[in-house]
């Protein structure tokens, strides 16, 4: 992260082990590690923000425009919007199930023991009960060879039962992701990994089967809570292949004029001021300060960033890739870290795994 300024939440200086430097404990700016894979509140300030309408029909329910004080952003409640795109979910399987007796399956492929990992899996099985999702899991140990990875993914992609697939990633060093990935059927990859899918994705005119799950989770965010994008300056922090990537193409698929800042950015706070949406997927803990936001900016925060909290009974709490106390007295929404983007990356993996089952039974 060469050029890239990482310091405390408040202050100017360099990142220390400070735990309560920012205003409060539960924001504090204390990373213990830098996280390459990633995954969120609206409140109302006292600009006006052209962009940002929310509407007040039945889904407005979705969004807490709680006043946490005065002049403070809205807060973009990602737990709600996801907890009702799930019961949609549930209801559309439900119909499919009585009308066509097809239940939607989702297989899932984790290799290794990395606790990260084995509680994301668990979390997806868990949401796929819920919803009425069949789920089917093969955990295969670290020291699997990359052909049994394979094979499980041929046997899978033979199952009529299996309409979409994924790999937990990261995969054990070993293992050629790339080679692993672009094995998944492309009608049956839920995560949109699939060169062909992230290929259509990035092409005007063509159309991918599916969407990485997290950007498309923080496009939904954006477009139920009322933010137009077309025409606006977005900046994307991260350029990941699992979310900064996508996230940009799928904004400027929606007609923004879209920037990407990664680690080679020269000033990247002098990029990021100019943006009215910003979708920040770095892993890098309460990195982007209050001063890089323009005023009425809409951010969406996907970074999970474990930060030491000795007064948290498990010695540590999560925290967003942006400063929430700094940023919430500038911009006009903001997403918090937990329950922002997190609940609705799940919320879009059970969509992406709805819509392949009804593509290949021809239901809609
Ligand atoms: N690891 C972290 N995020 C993701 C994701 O969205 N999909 C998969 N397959 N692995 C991940």
């Amino acid at each position: 992260m060469a050029s890239m300024i990482f310091c405390d939440c408040s202050s100017s200086t360099t990142a220390r082990l400070l735990p309560l430097s920012c205003h409060k404990l539960r924001h504090s700016c204390t990373p213990l590690h830098f996280s390459p894979y990633l995954t969120f509140s609206i409140s109302s300030s006292k600009t006006s923000f052209p962009f940002l309408s929310i509407k007040s029909h039945a889904s407005s329910t979705l969004i807490s425009a709680k006043m946490a004080t005065e002049n403070t952003a809205k807060v973009i409640d990602g737990k709600s919007v996801a907890k009702q795109i799930r019961e949609e979910i549930a209801v559309e399987i439900a119909r499919m199930k009585e009308a066509i007796g097809v239940v939607p399956g989702l297989a899932v492929i984790l290799v290794g023991d990395r606790k990260d990992s084995a509680t994301y899996v668990r979390n997806k099985k868990k949401a796929c009960d819920a919803v009425g999702i069949n789920s089917f899991e093969v955990h295969l140990p670290e020291t699997s060879t990359e052909l049994e990875v394979l094979n499980s993914i041929t046997k899978f992609n033979e199952d009529a039962s299996v309409h979409g697939i994924l790999v937990q990633l990261p995969l054990p060093s070993h293992m050629d992701e790339e080679k692993i990935l672009n094995s998944v059927g492309i009608e049956k990859d839920v995560d949109g990994f699939h060169p062909l899918n992230i290929g259509r994705l990035a092409m005007r005119g063509r159309e991918p089967l599916f969407v990485p799950c997290t950007p498309k989770g923080c496009i939904e965010l954006l477009h139920r809570s009322g933010v137009q994008i077309k025409g606006k300056k977005a900046v994307v922090i991260g350029r990941s292949n699992i979310v900064g990537m996508p996230a940009a193409l799928l904004l400027q698929r929606e007609d923004a004029t879209v920037t990407i800042v990664h680690s080679r950015t020269n000033n990247p706070e002098n990029v990021i001021k100019e943006a009215d949406i910003i979708i920040s997927a770095v892993g890098q803990a309460n990195m982007v300060k209050g001063s890089w936001i323009k005023p009425g900016a809409v951010i969406i925060d996907v970074g999970i960033n474990p930060v030491e909290d000795p007064e948290s009974p498990r010695g540590y709490r999560l925290v967003g890739d942006v400063c929430y106390e700094e940023v919430v007295k500038v911009a006009s929404a903001v997403t918090p870290v937990p329950g922002g983007v997190g609940p609705m990356t799940i919320a879009m993996l059970l969509s992406n795994t709805l819509s392949s089952a009804k593509r290949m039974h021809n239901f809609s």
